[in-house]
C-alpha cells in the first residue's frame, strides 16, 4: 500500500465530472487500498478518488466496521434535511454549514464487481454525500450556507 497525495483547493481535478469505473482488476484493488490508507493516516471520515488526483467514481468511507468502499456508488433515496458543520481534506482550513440528507440509501459496487447496496443515516449520509458531490467535481464550499475559517471557528467555540 502506498499513500497518495491529497490534492487541494483549486486542482483542476477536483472540478471534473468522475468517468465510472469499467474494470474490476488488481490496479483498482491497489487503488482502494492506497485511498484507505491515505484516509486513514489523514484522518478523513471519507476520501473520493479525485481527491488523489484519479477521476473515477470511486469512495472510501469510515462504516461501523471499518473502511468501507463503494465503486460506481448512485443514490437510490435521500430523505429528510440536516445542518452541520463539516470539513474537507481538499479544503484545509475551511469549514462550512451544508445541508444534507438525514438517510441515504446508496447502491454500487465492491471491489470484485459485485452489486451492494448501503443505507447511512446521520453523520454517515452525511459523508456518503459529501464524497459523491466529489465525483461530480462539488466541493462542499459550493453548497456551504456559511463558511467559517479555522480563526472564526475559534472564536465561535470559545466559551466552550
Ligand atoms: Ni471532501
Amino acid at each position: 500500500m502506498a499513500l497518495r497525495i491529497i490534492r487541494k483547493d483549486k486542482d483542476a481535478v477536483l472540478r471534473l465530472k468522475a468517468a465510472p469505473v469499467r474494470k474490476f482488476n488488481a490496479q483498482l484493488a491497489v487503488l482502494l487500498d492506497d485511498m484507505a490508507e491515505t484516509m486513514e493516516v489523514a484522518a478523513g471520515a471519507g476520501l473520493a478518488a479525485p481527491q488523489i488526483g484519479i477521476s473515477r467514481r470511486i469512495i472510501v468511507f469510515r462504516g461501523e466496521d471499518g473502511v468501507m468502499e463503494l465503486v460506481n456508488p448512485e443514490f437510490i433515496l435521500r430523505q429528510g434535511e440536516s445542518v452541520e458543520l463539516e470539513g474537507c481534506l481538499s479544503c484545509p482550513g475551511i469549514y462550512g454549514e451544508v445541508a444534507r440528507p438525514l438517510l441515504v440509501r446508496v447502491k454500487g459496487y465492491d471491489r470484485l464487481g459485485n452489486p451492494l447496496e448501503l443505507e447511512g443515516e446521520g453523520f454517515m449520509a452525511r459523508v456518503l454525500e459529501h464524497e459523491i458531490d466529489h465525483l461530480d467535481g462539488i466541493l462542499f464550499i459550493d453548497k456551504a450556507l456559511r463558511l467559517f475559517t479555522d480563526e472564526e471557528l475559534q472564536k465561535i467555540y470559545k466559551d466552550v
